[in-house]
């Protein structure tokens, strides 16, 4: 199965993977794919440098690609610590009770500072440190990159992608220089948009005339071949990464893991809790008690994540499986078993050469 876009990656299969594991992103380029390195959680930029030169070493010189989130519209600059002054008090105390009730202790030590890597600056070091490495992608998360960010990428022969939730969207990042687009649907893990990916993805390939890569609700070679079929040149998979063992090696066993093999594709929420933007989660007590009557209304993004940051590590540290903070999509349903990169690389293309095959039968 080759497209127009392995040519353009360098790949050998059009599966596209999403990962904030640096384990996982190396297996998936390994595989024939093109892993895509996650940025936002790294505060600072030389973190970030240290895991690229890891990336370089474990990719066996494949392709392989970073997502950085630069958003649209939001407060582009300032430090953690004003924009610590500008969450209300009452939000902070929910918070609090919340975490009690729920039984999730306070940290022994303390705790992160919240994800910066919204915040443009951090961003764009993101950008810069890629730069630096040999990555053949840089994709970003809601909305396009500046033009400046593209047009640096584009001189360092880099392609660009963005992720788009309407045709509106993805008409405006080719407008601005995107090479690629990722057309998310509403079932999708992590920032969601409101149109599912079997309405969204023909109407953005017939919107722009760049290759568009589908998302949201993909785990089996049925769904690549459907994708193709709704012309997209490939597929951009996240949710389902989450369930491999290379996740596993990344964060060592978890109830985050073993909630998400339990879960069923009635089991997520669209909701603003994560990053104060819509984004799918998996459903637990956590996002019940930020839906239930007498709970604040989310903050605006960047405030939502700042003020839930430390509760983020100490549900993490709690490893409840009943309490969980994670982004995932509707095709948890299908993370039934922990399997390697390796392993569900093969039966994707298996099972995509099948449907395939069998569609030419009828
Ligand atoms: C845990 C998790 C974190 C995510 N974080 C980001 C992110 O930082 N940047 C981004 O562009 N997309 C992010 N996404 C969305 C993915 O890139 C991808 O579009 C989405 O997972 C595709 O739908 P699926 O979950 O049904 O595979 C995230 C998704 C998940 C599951």
């Amino acid at each position: 199965m080759r497209t127009s876009l392995c040519d353009k990656l360098g790949i050998e299969h059009p599966i596209v993977g999403f990962t904030p594991s640096e384990h996982v992103a190396a297996a998936i380029s390994r595989a024939g794919g093109l892993g895509v390195l996650g940025c936002v959680r790294f505060n600072d930029a030389a973190d970030l440098a240290k895991v690229l030169d890891w990336m370089d070493e474990n990719t066996d010189g494949k392709p392989y690609g970073v997502d950085v989130v630069m958003p649209a519209k939001i407060p582009t600059e300032g430090a953690a610590i004003d924009l610590d002054k500008l969450i209300p008090p009452g939000h902070k105390d929910f918070v609090e009770r919340t975490l009690q009730k729920l039984g999730v202790p306070p940290l022994a030590g303390e705790g992160r500072a919240g994800v910066l890597g919204w915040l443009h600056s951090v961003a764009r070091s993101h950008v810069d440190v890629a730069l630096e490495h040999p990555v053949k992608l840089i994709a970003n998360a809601l909305g396009s990159p500046p033009i400046d960010v593209i047009d640096k990428a584009h001189e360092h022969g880099v392609l660009v992608a963005a992720l788009a939730g309407k045709a509106e969207h993805a008409r405006s990042h080719v407008a601005n220089g995107v090479d690629i687009v990722v057309a998310q649907g509403y079932e999708a893990g992590g920032h969601t948009g409101e149109i599912a990916t079997m309405v969204l993805v023909p109407e953005v390939v017939d919107a722009v005339d760049v290759p568009v890569l589908a998302a949201g609700g993909i785990g089996t070679g049925r769904q690549v071949a459907a994708a193709l079929a709704l012309g997209a040149e490939g597929v951009w998979m996240g949710s389902y990464w989450l369930t491999t063992a290379e996740y596993t090696e990344s964060l060592g066993e978890s109830a985050m893991q073993e909630a998400l093999l339990g879960a069923t594709s009635s089991d997520t929420v669209r909701t603003r809790i994560y990053t104060g933007k819509p984004a799918r989660l998996l459903k637990t007590k956590w996002t019940e008690a930020w839906a239930a009557d007498g709970a604040p209304q989310p903050l605006p993004m960047p405030l939502q994540n700042l003020l839930v940051a430390e509760a983020h590590d100490r549900i993490s540290r709690a490893n409840d499986p009943a309490v969980v903070s994670m982004p995932v999509g509707q095709i948890v349903g299908r993370m039934s078993e922990i399997r390697s990169v390796h392993d569900v690389m093969s039966a994707l293309l298996r099972e995509t050469e099948q449907t395939m095959a069998r569609l030419r039968d009828l």
